[in-house]
């Protein structure tokens, strides 16, 4: 039989080959403005794609249920040390595979089959895992919901207090998808405290800015912080779990084997890096720049006659309602429009949407992906405009002919992964094939 184990991907398997091929294209051909991606390191990715994926470590560092354990400990521990110098946590867990088993993994931890847990509408900017019916959350608990107020679009604190006055739960959820503005979990954590409530705050979403020290962090206050480690924080696709001494034994006993098998370990290999990097001088300039790219992008879209939700953006992100009370397009045909002319965005629910999820009245733009690239505010006024254009007119060719030139010199300014790009540009051409 012939060995094939040395050969090459291209030639091993052309079809995954190529459209590997493609997709770093498609990523370094068009503007990615999905607020939950970004662009991680060539180390992380080495780190990745490491033979660690060949390794059983079930269980912790030191106490492993498998042999050959040693290096997997190295790389475990040292993304432990790195998480809670980051984040400033009594206890790490780097284990979950994901945002979503992070999370579950806490319910286990906290709460009983049946307790009452109050959450953020998913529409307001929650998470499915914050308590929708469609998920474990909402299959297991009994949820409750609060939001924001219909004038300034944030969270209704007071409102929030009623609820958890009314609802009495035994966990209340914060942290969110779509939430532009800064959170207050002190504020939450008080709320929670004065009901007997335990708190976890998810912050997938803007881990990076609570990294750098740009948004409050919940660590101090929360009984459980979960996040992903794939968004602002420029990590592999994966899950954490932070939380105090106290609740340490119990979370991982509930990630491990409560809700996974094996660790990941080339994936959490990559997330010790990705917070090697964090803790760097760099990470912080790089998320203050997040932050004001989002600020460049709100104002000029806004001075284009697109609503801002909320009226601005504190974080990484920028909720636009494109159908304007009826006299815009939807969120489905903007996402549409904008993919056509090499400008990646996705649909989403605005606060008391009239439209359906699947429909849409926003836009959700983020700027962590751009400012990996290297661009600023100049650019991002530049992009806002060709947002705004292809909007107003999302039907003309001829505007999304020149938006798709000025979207491929505009990646071409900025280069992305040039050692893995195969083809030059224009040969290639902008947006997903
Ligand atoms: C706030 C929040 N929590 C959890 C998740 C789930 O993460 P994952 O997709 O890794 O399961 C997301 C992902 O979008 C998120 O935004």
């Amino acid at each position: 039989m012939e060995d094939r184990r040395n050969a090459p991907l291209a030639e091993v398997d052309p079809v995954v080959s190529r459209a590997i091929d493609n997709e770093v294209a498609r990523q370094a051909n068009g503007l990615e403005l999905i607020a939950s991606e970004n662009f991680v390191s060539e180390a992380v990715l080495e780190a990745m794609g490491s033979v660690f994926t060949n390794k059983y470590a079930e269980g912790y560092p030191g106490k492993r249920y498998y042999g050959g354990c040693e290096f997997a400990d190295v790389v475990e521990q040292a993304a432990i040390d790195r998480a809670k110098e980051l984040f400033g946590a009594d206890h790490a867990n780097v284990q979950p595979h994901s945002g979503a088993q992070a999370n579950m993994s806490v319910y286990l931890a906290a709460i009983k089959y049946g307790d009452r847990v109050l959450g953020m509408n998913l529409s307001h900017g929650g998470h499915l895992t914050h308590g929708h019916p469609l998920n474990f959350s909402g299959m297991s608990y009994e949820i409750a919901d609060y939001g924001v107020s219909r004038e300034t679009e944030q969270i209704d604190y007071d409102d929030l207090a009623r609820r958890a006055e009314e609802h009495r739960p035994q966990l209340i959820v914060c942290g969110a998808s779509a939430y532009p503005r800064t959170i207050n979990f002190e504020r939450i954590t008080d709320i929670a405290r004065s009901v007997g409530a335990r708190v976890m705050a998810d912050i997938a979403h803007i881990a990076g800015p609570v990294a750098a020290g740009l948004h409050p962090s919940p660590v101090p206050h929360a009984d459980y912080v979960t996040t992903t480690t794939h968004k602002t924080l420029r990590g592999p696709r994966g899950g954490l779990i932070l939380c105090r001494e106290e609740h340490a034994a119990e979370v991982n006993k509930k990630v491990f084997p409560g809700v996974q098998g094996g660790p990941l370990v080339h994936i959490i290999a990559a997330k010790a890096v990705a917070f090697g990097e964090a803790l760097r001088e760099d990470f912080k300039e790089y998320q203050r720049q997040v932050l004001k790219n989002a600020k460049a992008l709100a104002a000029e879209l806004q001075s284009q006659g697109l609503r801002i939700v909320s009226g601005g953006t504190d974080n990484h992100l920028v909720l636009v309602d494109v159908f304007l009370g009826g006299k815009g397009i939807t969120g489905k045909e903007a996402e549409k429009s904008l993919e056509a002319a090499g400008l990646t965005v996705n649909k989403n629910t605005i606060p008391f949407d009239q439209n359906k999820p699947f429909v849409t009245s926003g836009v959700r733009l983020g700027t962590p992906a751009l400012t990996t690239r290297g661009m600023g505010e100049g650019e991002m006024r530049q992009v806002a405009r060709l947002i705004a254009e292809i909007i107003h007119d999302p039907q003309s060719e001829e505007a999304r002919a020149k938006v798709r030139r000025e979207v491929a010199e505009l990646a071409a300014r900025f280069p992305l992964y040039p050692k893995r790009l195969k083809k030059p540009p224009e040969a290639e051409g902008v947006g997903a094939d």
